[in-house]
């Protein structure tokens, strides 16, 4: 457990797994730190911290009793308390301030329910399948993953390992012989494959999102990141940046394109393009326009979409976390658009998405991305996939709701 990356990579804290806890913080003045919680009966000694490197702190696994709420402070030298930074979530109790996490467990049963989805999801895939049980899959799966905490469970972090080892497999020995075909991967990173070139757009693993970073591994980023010849971000908030993969396909000198603007965040290796700029790439024509992501109260952030057109004629346009303000347009409609489809703007609510995607024109086939995100609490960002299937069975546009893992030819 937090073995494989560096604590300072890590935004949130404690690292929570089903019913264990793993504190850790960065004090180097220190001489002694203990987490005294709710679970420990607020004894100063009960969980001590050992110092590592470089000041950070951390303690051994601790297990707590699951599903619950527990608050805690570190306290220091025995002595004086300080609130855990890494941790935004404070309460008040009758202590004074305490910042607290959540634990999970998970009814008995699911994992085999998440395996016999995963057969079903395989059995009937997308645009072939009996939609029916697809429509099934996809109501227990919303139902599932809606659950607040569900983000600490290490059943659905399997499910989702065992979907994007099943992707992997099929973006490795697929042959494209025409169209595209588009893997969906997690949140609104998706795989692109044709005749000629594979690459991505916001592909990202959960590794190192923030409030997940979920243990996953090594082979996936690795898999992917030799898999894809080329990789377009939108912005860099980690649920759309992976800088893992990121670094890794840079390592063996693979394009990867960022806004301009954002250059400065990423590695030297990584390439900036311009608003408006039109790029061909290993086949592939790029073309940026400049985007807003609505954000935390005015805190906004640039964030690109892109227009692509692919070797084999399609095009395709990825709208990132841009938020609709004023402008979603495109040069010609495009063949497959694949816009945010979430709630993280409540000045945007998916009907309302829904209105402005369809005034822009026809796309010949809309997938609804940036679903449940589950660093993103439920009404807060999780997008739902039960609405977005009820959204756009009203609608006459076609569409298809991939699940992670699952894939769609375009031809
Ligand atoms: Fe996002």
């Amino acid at each position: 457990m937090l073995n494989h990356r560096k604590l300072a990579e890590l935004e949130t804290s404690p690292y929570v797994c089903d019913n264990t806890v793993v504190f850790f913080v960065h004090i180097p003045d220190a001489l002694q730190v203990s987490a005294v919680g709710s679970f420990n009966g607020w004894k100063k000694d009960a969980h001590p911290l050992r110092r590592i490197h470089d000041g950070w702190w951390i303690s051994d696994p601790v297990q707590v009793p699951a599903p619950a709420r527990h608050l805690y402070r570190f306290q220091l030298d025995g002595e004086r308390f300080y609130d855990d930074p890494l941790n935004f979530n404070r309460t008040q109790n009758k202590h004074g301030p305490a910042s607290f996490f959540d634990t999970w467990a998970d009814i008995p049963g699911v994992s085999a329910q998440l395996n016999g989805i995963h057969d079903s999801l395989i059995q009937h895939p997308p645009g072939t399948g009996n939609p029916w049980v697809r429509d099934l899959c996809t109501m227990f799966l919303d139902d599932y993953l809606l659950q607040p905490h569900v983000n600490r469970s290490s059943t659905v972090r399997g499910f989702l390992v065992q979907r994007l080892f099943h992707a992997l497999d099929e973006i490795e020995r697929t042959e494209v012989r025409n169209g595209v075909r588009v893997w969906y991967i997690y949140n609104h990173g998706y795989v692109f494959k044709t005749p000629k070139i594979c690459f991505g757009v916001d592909v990202v693993t959960t590794r190192h999102i923030w409030n997940l970073a979920w243990e996953i591994p090594d082979e996936i980023p690795e898999r992917l990141a030799r898999a894809l010849g080329m990789l377009l971000v939108t912005h860099n908030h980690s649920d759309h940046a992976d800088h893992e993969i990121i670094a890794r396909m840079t390592a063996h000198q693979k394009p990867v394109i960022v806004p301009s603007v954002l250059r400065p965040h990423f590695s030297a290796r990584v390439t900036g393009i311009d608003a408006w700029e039109r790029r061909s790439l290993r086949g592939v024509d790029v073309m940026a326009r400049p985007g807003v992501h609505v954000y935390d109260n005015g805190r906004n952030v640039p964030c690109f979409t892109y227009e692509i057109v692919t070797d084999t004629g399609v095009r395709i346009f990825h709208t990132g976390d841009h938020d609709y303000a004023e402008s979603l347009d495109w040069q010609e409609p495009p063949d497959i658009l694949i816009p945010k489809f979430d709630g993280v703007t409540p000045k945007y609510p998916n009907e309302k998405v829904l209105e402005i995607l369809f005034r822009y024109g026809d796309a010949g086939l809309i997938i609804p991305g940036h679903l449940s995100e589950l660093a993103h609490y439920p009404l807060g960002g999780r997008a739902s996939l039960r609405d977005a299937l009820s959204q756009f069975q009203k609608c006459t546009v076609p569409y298809q709701i991939l699940l992670w893992g699952e894939s769609y030819l375009f031809s």
